[in-house]
This record gives structure tokens, C-alpha cells and sequence, in this order.
């Protein structure tokens, strides 16, 4: 019988893990929906092979004590989007907790989980940086979804091809929105959104090294590293140092 393709690209990955010399088992986030949870994996030819329990060679090895600017390097996806949202809110003159706060607003997008990830992305920096930069984090994802006229922030036209013009955002982000509007910090959260855009030039190239200054100012980088300082996020830096560690 012919193999489907979600057979195939497991068979692939089945043969890709067997060079490996640990045995590689996703995590369930990683494969939720592409299959089913409940089903058993099907088992791997151990042949004496120990368990993926730390580096992942088919990643660039992180130095020992890696920095913010290591996971960019290393462990994040394309950085252009934060680093031309960073630019632009500096350009527009606005302090320098909400240039790092656009530097830092999508990383869990490009390192970690893509739902939620204002949520995910605040939790990750919080025992880093000043309180009102991660409320704004987390709540950027909740008023991109809300105009406010008064900060020249329209709905984005993005969103209505990403997601159809009858997109809802689901009751809890209605009343997340409803909270964040009364909030001390709306306006820091909202400077994030307008700065916030999708149509960065890709001709303008941003060094990460332009945001030097402003990280070490307002980012509190612990001197064992991200994921080794026994912070409450700690863990999620190591996760994403090693994505395929086993348990
Ligand atoms: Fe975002
Ligand atoms: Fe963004």
C-alpha cells in the first residue's frame, strides 16, 4: 500500500534519526495535529542506542553560557521582522524599554511556540527585563487585534488575508483587550503594535548588534547563561538549547 505523505516524512525522519547516534523522540507540541496523540509511536530501532539527552548535532553547538544574542544566532528563525520593528520604534523616538520590548516581542514565534505567543514570549524574558517590558510582550498579541485610531494603529490588512475578514478574536483576548485598555502600561503595549510591521523591506539589512547598547542596558543577561540560573523560565531557554532532548 502506498504511504501517505505523513508516513513518508516519518520515514524520512525515522531514517535521518538512525544516523543519529541517540534516538531522537519529538516531544508531543512538536507533532500534535500532524498526528494523533493518543496513537503510540511506532518503535524505533534502538540497537544498543542511547536517548538524545543533551547537544542535538544537527544544531550549531550554543557556547556554555549563551546569551540573548546567542539564540538569535543560533537558535531563532529569520530575525529581520523584530530587528526592523526595533529600528523603526527607535527611529520613532520612543524610550528605550519599548525598542528592546519590539526587539524581544515575536521571539517565541521564532524560537519556541508560535499560539499564545505574547504569552510564551513574555514568560520566557520576565525574570530579565523591567516589569512593564514583558506586560507589553504579553499584551501585544491581544491589542494587534484592535484598532485605536488615536495611535494611528488600524486593524492590519495581514490579518484579514492570514485569517479571513470574519476572523473573531475568541472571548478570553476580547476581555484580555477589555483589561489591557485600562491598564497603567496600554500605552507602552500599544507602542509595540505600531511599530509592529509586516512589510520590512528585505533589501534593509538590521545587525542585531545595533540593539548592543540598549540589551545590556535593559536586558539583565544572568552571568551562567540563559537556561542555567535557576530563573522561573530557565527551563524554556533550555528547551530551546535542546529541542530534542528526551526527558
Ligand atoms: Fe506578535
Ligand atoms: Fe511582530
Amino acid at each position: 500500500m502506498a504511504m501517505t505523505s505523513l508516513e513518508r516524512a516519518e520515514a524520512a525522519e525515522h531514517a535521518m534519526s538512525q544516523e543519529l547516534d541517540r534516538i531522537v523522540v519529538k516531544s508531543v507540541i512538536y507533532t500534535s495535529g500532524d498526528r494523533d496523540p493518543r496513537q503510540p509511536l511506532s518503535p524505533q530501532q534502538s540497537q544498543g542506542k542511547l536517548y538524545m539527552m543533551g547537544h542535538d548535532p544537527r544544531l550549531p553547538l550554543m557556547p556554555e553560557r549563551p546569551t540573548l544574542f546567542d539564540f538569535f544566532k543560533y537558535r531563532f528563525g529569520p530575525s529581520a521582522h523584530v530587528l526592523q520593528s526595533a529600528r523603526l520604534a527607535k527611529k520613532n523616538g520612543v524610550s528605550e524599554k519599548i525598542v528592546l520590548a519590539c526587539l524581544l516581542h515575536d521571539i517565541s514565534v521564532m524560537g519556541f511556540i508560535r499560539g499564545d505567543h505574547g504569552y510564551w514570549g513574555a514568560q520566557l524574558v520576565e525574570p530579565y527585563v523591567e516589569e512593564e517590558v514583558s506586560w507589553a510582550i504579553r499584551h501585544h498579541q491581544v491589542l494587534r487585534f484592535f484598532a485605536d485610531e488615536s495611535y494611528g494603529y488600524k486593524y492590519p490588512d495581514s490579518y484579514i488575508r492570514l485569517f479571513g475578514a470574519d476572523y473573531q478574536p475568541e472571548p478570553h483576548i476580547q476581555e484580555a483587550y477589555r483589561r489591557a485598555r485600562e491598564h497603567k502600561w496600554y500605552e507602552t503595549c500599544r507602542l509595540i503594535t505600531v511599530n509592529d510591521l509586516y512589510a520590512f523591506d528585505p533589501n534593509v539589512k538590521v545587525e542585531l548588534e545595533e540593539f548592543t547598547d540598549v540589551v545590556g542596558r535593559h536586558f539583565k543577561q544572568p552571568k551562567e547563561g540563559l537556561g542555567f540560573d535557576q530563573s522561573p523560565s530557565a527551563h524554556m531557554w533550555r528547551t530551546m538549547n535542546h529541542p530534542t532532548k528526551y526527558l
